[in-house]
């Protein structure tokens, strides 16, 4: 029964991926034929010296590329090409605000469009750890920390009865992603996680399709929030006895 949900809930994300790629592709080129043009030691060059007005990127999501809890930053190592160009597009545009610290939607329009193809793809081949946040280092920053087995429940199952969709549905094992239109949760940061969710929750992050992110968290409560970040950041990209992680077919 669960099987039958997820391939539906499949084949659902690749129509919605058919008609999300237009929209955030800009000159409707497939994800592929954008990340050939991309110029890799540019995009390095910017996130470890910045460019023009914009600060290095290494400042704040860190020389790792693995995010920053003190500061609230994601990490990007790793991510969807697709999924940080359209992040990148939002903030220029002002669809995504960065409530956090106000530099991200400044940070993206000091970016020319091939400057963030190159950034993208950057930190999409950047091939680090699925390490995340180290929850004590988390707890002794006064963060809340949530129990990683009643995350993982919800990670793998949700809770339909109270309107959760599980986030295995979309993000796919352990939230590993499903590229190009769902990102990778898993090895994500916990402040960052926790930040996305209260903001899918009241709105004020609205950039999602068709406001998918939204519907679920807003069944969510504060404990569920912290729960799921407590798995995720934690969670291994592998299912047990096994160790092959597949590749994501569209970056
Ligand atoms: C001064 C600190 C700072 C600098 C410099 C910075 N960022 Fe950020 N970035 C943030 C913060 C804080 C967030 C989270 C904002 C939020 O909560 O919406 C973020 C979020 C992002 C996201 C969203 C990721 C996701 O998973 O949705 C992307 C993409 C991103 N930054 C890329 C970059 C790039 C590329 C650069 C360099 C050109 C850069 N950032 C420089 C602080 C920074
Ligand atoms: C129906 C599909 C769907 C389900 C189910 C779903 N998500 Fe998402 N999620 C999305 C989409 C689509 C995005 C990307 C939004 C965008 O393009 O900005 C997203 C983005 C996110 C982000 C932002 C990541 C980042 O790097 O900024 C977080 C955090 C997240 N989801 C957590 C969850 C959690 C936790 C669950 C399970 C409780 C879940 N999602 C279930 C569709 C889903």
């Amino acid at each position: 029964m669960r099987e039958t949900t997820i391939k539906g809930l499949r084949t659902f994300a690749l129509a919605a991926a058919a008609v999300m790629l237009p929209l955030t592709a800009g000159a409707a080129l497939n994800p592929e034929e954008t990340l050939e043009k991309a110029n890799i030691e540019n995009g390095k060059n910017i996130y470890f010296n910045g460019k023009g007005d914009v600060p290095a990127c290494a400042s704040c999501h860190g020389q790792e590329g693995l995010g920053d809890d003190a500061m609230g930053t994601p990490r990007l190592a790793g991510q969807s090409f697709t999924y940080i160009r359209k992040q990148l597009h939002d903030y220029a545009a002002d669809k995504r605000m960065d409530t956090t610290m106000f530099v991200m939607n400044a940070n993206a329009k000091g970016l020319s469009e091939q400057d963030i193809i190159d950034v993208a793809a950057f930190v999409y081949q950047w091939d680090q750890p699925p390490t995340g946040s180290d929850l004590k280092a988390v707890a002794e920053l006064g963060q809340p920390v949530g129990k990683r087995y009643l995350g993982k429940a919800l990670v793998i199952y949700g809770a339909p009865e109270r309107g959760i969709t599980s986030c295995y549905a979309c993000h796919q094992y352990n939230g590993r992603g499903a590229y190009p239109i769902y990102p990778q949760l898993t090895g994500q940061k916990y402040v960052y996680l926790v930040n996305q969710l209260k903001k899918w929750r009241d709105g004020s992050r609205a950039n999602d399709p068709m406001g998918q992110m939204q519907a679920v968290a807003r069944n969510m409560s504060d404990d569920d929030i912290h729960n799921v970040a407590a798995y995720l950041t934690t969670a291994p990209l592998t299912t047990m006895g096994n160790s092959f992680v597949p590749k994501h077919e569209i970056p």
